[in-house]
């Protein structure tokens, strides 16, 4: 069973592809109504973490509940309690902006979708442009569908995972201040990461910092920065994760490559 006051409670966690452990034996828990930014370096572990905790992986050991719903038990009810922005982008680029959000509409079931659709688009300022086709949207318009689209069935958890990748200085300002408005307004708790630790410093309630797949801490950005003597989250995170640059992302990449049937 999982605590009431809890939007996410992982116990044990772990996930290995073959012998290689992404994700190894975390637990954490993210309460109701809070923001909290999972930090890690290239290959930490933190998309594994949230396509465990969003069904699209099933982990290889361990139990995580989302919305108080078991997430190998009750996979249908925990993915209408979230919504998600991936980390590559993932909308259909020959459909148009408002067909996109109406496909999922209609996956999901939305009541009212029409009156939702149109309302979520004037809110990502692109009421203007909802029936051109995405593949003619720059990359933070395109960000901007996926947002509406995260949100079109109401969901009570937000994942973003580097949502502002590759975004201008407006676009970050844009989602940064409208995630925080969700949070805010209907109290939607909020699960993200993003490699740009000031973002974190600044949105987040609680951090936790993952390297290696291992939870290296978690706490309040000024409990992180207490503990670890840094001036800014920045500093806490190197102290913590080292200088060395990972290679795991390339690695991996490489041997994808290799394996590819031509
Ligand atoms: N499907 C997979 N098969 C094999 N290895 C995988 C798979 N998915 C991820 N990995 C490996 O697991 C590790 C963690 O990957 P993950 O994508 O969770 O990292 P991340 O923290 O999100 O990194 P980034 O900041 O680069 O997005 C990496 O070493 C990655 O290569
Ligand atoms: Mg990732």
């Amino acid at each position: 069973m999982s605590e009431k006051n809890f939007a996410i409670e992982v116990k044990n966690l772990t996930k290995k592809f073959n012998d290689f452990v992404a994700v190894d034996n975390i637990s954490f828990q993210v309460k109701k109504g809070e923001i909290f930014a999972f930090l890690g370096p290239n290959g930490a572990g933190k998309s594994t973490t949230i396509k465990n905790l969003t069904t699209i992986q099933e982990p290889t050991s361990g139990e995580i509940f989302v919305n108080e719903f078991n997430c190998q038990t009750q996979e249908e009810e925990v993915r209408k309690s979230f919504g998600i922005i991936f980390q590559d982008q993932s909308l259909d680029e020959d459909l148009t902006a408002y067909e996109n959000l109406n496909y999922h509409a209609i996956l999901y079931k939305v009541k009212n979708k029409e009156k939702k659709i149109l309302e979520l688009l004037e809110f990502v300022g692109l009421m203007d442009r909802k029936d051109d086709f995405v593949r003619n949207f720059s990359g933070g318009m395109k960000r901007r569908v996926e947002i509406a689209r995260g949100l079109l069935h109401e969901p009570k958890i937000l994942f973003l995972d580097e949502p502002t990748i590759g975004l201008d200085v407006q676009t970050k300002n844009f989602l940064w201040k409208h995630v925080k408005k969700l949070n805010k307004e209907k109290n939607i708790t909020v699960f993200l990461t993003t490699h740009n630790m000031e973002e974190a410093e600044a949105v987040a309630n609680r951090v936790g910092i993952i390297d290696h797949g291992k939870i290296l801490i978690i706490g309040t950005p000024r409990e992180i920065k207490e503990k670890t003597g840094a001036k800014n989250l920045e500093e806490a995170f190197l102290k913590l994760t080292g200088e060395e640059i990972r290679s795991e992302r390339v690695d991996q990449m490489d041997r994808m490559r290799r394996h590819k049937p031509r």
